[in-house]
């Protein structure tokens, strides 16, 4: 079973991808293999990152790279200097296999360019393999880390298997910037989906997150009640639709229905439903109205262009199949 399909639509996909991108363009941290696509460069910072932190690493892949420019240069150095330029960094099979990866590039004059290829080589896996391809050669092939795994169970609301993992990466991947798109996931596991308590509130895609909080939500954590009202306002074949403030914390620039304060209480909603954001459920009404509000005119058949909010899905899913 792929586990994000079962979840996701295409649409919502498509609005994980350009949410989550966007914030990578504003939010990346800036480090040196950044921007790169020297495929030794970057195999050497996938190697590096996935035994020390990040702060270490900045440091130590400089300073490597400065007496090994070029995978040429790695290759005709001895297997001690290499050692000794690793020195501190522990995992010293994974320096060796990395020398023995450069004198096999060198020799077949250069780097496989994909990733069923880059596998052949010396200590590289599905993970370095499909890093390096998808960052310096843009082929769309995912990567899982511990990162990305804890994003995709929070996201899922599900602990998936391994390979349940590596499809539900697969399903959700940007075909046209898979490097950006895999750094962007790792990125956000590494600075707001973090280990313990998320920074939910600064996340780009909680709208489309199943847990919305932490893996281990705690049982006493008090939950808030809370009660949204929302216009279905009708015209020919469109709907009315309002953007977010762009300077809002949560989901800012995403389209929802226009939001009313209440409603007479003997009027009947033409929906009712339940939605869950981090702490508070909220029971959603949708009522029929007639004044059109701020916002602007959308024809149904362009509404899955724009970027809804999880819960304005919700709520237009639920209407075309009442
Ligand atoms: N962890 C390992 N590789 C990474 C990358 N390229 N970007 C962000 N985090 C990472």
């Amino acid at each position: 079973m792929n586990a994000t399909a079962a979840t996701l639509n295409q649409q919502e996909s498509g609005t994980f991808r350009r949410l989550l991108l966007q914030w990578y363009q504003q939010h990346q941290r800036k480090l040196p293999w950044r921007g790169q696509s020297d495929p030794y460069h970057i195999l050497v910072s996938e190697i590096m990152l996935q035994q020390t932190r990040v702060a270490v690493v900045e440091d130590r892949y400089k300073k490597f790279l400065a007496q090994f420019p070029t995978v040429e240069r790695l290759a005709r150095a001895r297997e001690q200097t290499v050692l000794a330029a690793w020195s501190g960094l522990g995992y010293y099979r994974r320096v060796r296999n990395l020398h023995a990866a450069a004198k096999e590039v060198t020799k077949n004059g250069g780097f496989p360019r994909t990733a069923e290829a880059l596998r052949e080589l010396p200590g590289i896996g599905r993970y370095r393999a499909n890093a390096v391809a998808s960052i310096a050669f843009g082929e769309p092939v995912a990567v899982v880390d511990g990162n990305v795994k804890r994003v995709l169970q929070r996201f899922t609301g599900r602990a998936l298997t391994e390979e349940q993992y590596w499809q539900a990466a697969a399903a959700l991947l940007a075909q046209e910037s898979p490097g950006d798109f895999n750094q962007a996931m790792m990125e956000l596991g590494a600075t707001v989906c973090v280990p313990g308590n998320p920074l939910c509130m600064v996340c780009p895609v909680i709208e489309l997150c199943a847990l919305r909080g932490p893996l281990e939500k705690a049982s006493r954590q008090t939950r808030r009640k809370a009660t949204l009202h929302y216009a279905l306002i009708r015209k020919k074949g469109s709907i009315r639709l309002q953007q977010r403030a762009k300077e809002h914390s949560l989901m800012p620039g995403m389209w929802e229905l226009p939001e009313i304060e209440s409603v007479e209480s003997n009027a009947t909603p033409l929906l009712r439903l339940r939605h869950s954001i981090t702490t508070t459920d909220y029971t959603v009404f949708v009522h029929a109205a007639e004044k059109a509000s701020a916002g602007r005119w959308v024809p149904l058949r362009s509404v899955s262009r724009l970027p809804l909010t999880g819960l304005t899905s919700k709520i237009l899913r639920s209407l075309r199949n009442a």
